[in-house]
């Protein structure tokens, strides 16, 4: 977890930099990442597999979760790779200095462009469905195959919400698993791919193991079917899904407790099998990063519904964190500038948008506050900044990396005029006074 303590002045402390200070220096809505919780996730993982997998191995990084030149920057440098999702997360991961070989292109519906723009780069394609093997074929150089791997759906639950579960059948992502027999055939005559393996992700925010440890088995069977079409696939990617704690309920498993079944069921499988062992991929997003980061906000106005509710307002909301009033997630919350002051108030934290579903957390325990005071809402480096808007026109937040007492701008904050950029205004609407 953070890096934090609270310091002589009662404030809270990240990364050794007082964060009531930092808000002074760099504003607010601010994103403050402590870079050695990034690392130590990071290592986890990695020392993780070299311990519990005989085999080799590489984790990727789910840049989705918070996709910047920093964050890449800090995986890629703790050996990590980038699994990315658009042209535009790609661009960033090469801008971030991230090696071609340890970029893996997802999507469901990868553009033309996007895919020539995959495939130059020389990365890996995550083929998702016949028009991707179809165009990377097209698009395949002259002596050069395109290197893929297959997404499938596995047709594994497991228990999260709705929106964030993807490994039953009825979903829009992967081949289905009856198409397999096809799907390896296709491959296995095209000079112009080279498929390295298999892929499947079942779902994100996920604390049971179980069905990673089913999924393992599974593809375990589908490396198999695919030899049997003279397919060699070295590479099995178990996609990313792990949990982790936002609130004093959650109870995820530790990243090496979720690590080690997985390892354990793919070698047993592959022994029965009598199969080499697969080079084992993962792609976690959330787990690394969530909890590397917490939010600062500046309280301002605040309203006392007597015998009902108290809303205390802060300078962001939805915009910065759409998280709960999209999957209705529950996030907890320190006062920065009054760490040890009781929590005699139940409060909600009420965002600045203009509309009243924009509610950060409901029934807060707080320390009495004022206007002025920081509140601090934890755990949200992942798909927080990623998914941030400009409704309202509020101008994005600027983030920070903070690290033995320093603190580094790695996202500035966005201006008036960064939001106007982009805005074309006819000629015939100019001066339109009526
Ligand atoms: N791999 C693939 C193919 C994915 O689709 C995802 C997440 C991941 C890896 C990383 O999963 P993670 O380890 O972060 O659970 N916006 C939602 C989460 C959407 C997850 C989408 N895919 C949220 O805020 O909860």
């Amino acid at each position: 977890p953070l890096t934090a303590k609270v310091n002589n002045q009662d404030h809270l402390e990240i990364g050794g930099c007082d964060v009531t200070t930092l808000v002074q220096q760099f504003g607010s809505p601010l994103y403050i990442l402590d870079e050695e919780t990034l690392r130590t996730a990071c290592r986890q993982y990695r020392e993780s597999f070299q311990r519990y997998y005989k085999g080799e191995s590489q984790v990727l990084y789910a840049s989705k979760a918070w996709s910047c030149l920093a964050v890449c920057a800090i995986a890629a440098s703790e050996g990590l790779g980038i699994d990315v999702a658009s042209g535009g997360e790609l661009y960033t991961a090469l801008n971030a200095g991230v090696s071609p070989d340890k970029i893996y292109f997802h999507g469901n519906n990868k553009s033309r462009e996007e895919l020539r723009y995959a495939i130059e780069s020389g990365i890996t394609i995550m083929a998702d469905n016949w028009r991707d093997l179809q165009q990377s074929v097209e698009l395949a150089g002259a002596q050069q195959p395109v290197r893929i791997m297959l997404r499938v759906t596995p047709g594994i639950d497991c228990h999260t919400h709705e929106y964030i579960r993807t490994g039953h059948l009825d979903n829009k992502f992967g081949f289905d698993p009856g198409d397999l027999d096809e799907v390896f055939a296709f491959v296995s005559k095209q000079q112009a791919l080279n498929c390295v393996g298999v892929h499947a992700h079942i779902g994100s925010q996920i604390f049971e193991r179980q069905p990673h440890q089913d999924l393992a088995a599974l593809m375990v069977q589908w490396l198999t079917k695919a030899a049997s079409y003279g397919l060699n696939l070295t590479n099995l990617n178990v996609g990313g899904g792990l949990g982790v704690k936002y609130t004093e309920s959650d109870d995820p498993p530790s990243i090496e407790e979720w690590v080690k079944p997985i390892c354990e069921v793919i070698q047993q499988a592959c022994a029965a099998q009598n199969l080499p062992l697969p080079k084992l991929l993962c792609e976690p997003g959330r787990s690394l990063i969530a909890t590397a980061c917490v939010t600062a906000y500046t309280i301002g106005s605040s309203k006392v519904i007597p015998g009902i509710r108290t809303y205390i307002a802060v300078d962001g909301g939805m915009s910065d964190n759409p998280r709960p009033i999209t999957y209705q997630s529950v996030y907890r919350t320190v006062v920065a500038n009054r760490m040890s002051a009781s929590l005699t108030q139940t409060a909600t934290i009420a965002g600045k948008h203009c509309e009243s579903g924009d509610i950060l957390i409901k029934d807060a325990q707080l320390p009495k506050t004022e206007s002025g005071d920081i509140l601090v809402v934890m755990a949200t480096g992942a798909y927080n900044y990623s998914m941030a808007s400009n409704y309202n026109r509020l101008p994005r937040s600027a983030a920070v990396v903070v690290a033995n007492g320093e603190a580094n701008l790695i996202l500035q904050r966005e201006t008036y005029q960064d939001l106007i950029r982009q805005d074309c205004l006819p000629e015939r609407l100019k001066k339109n006074e009526g």
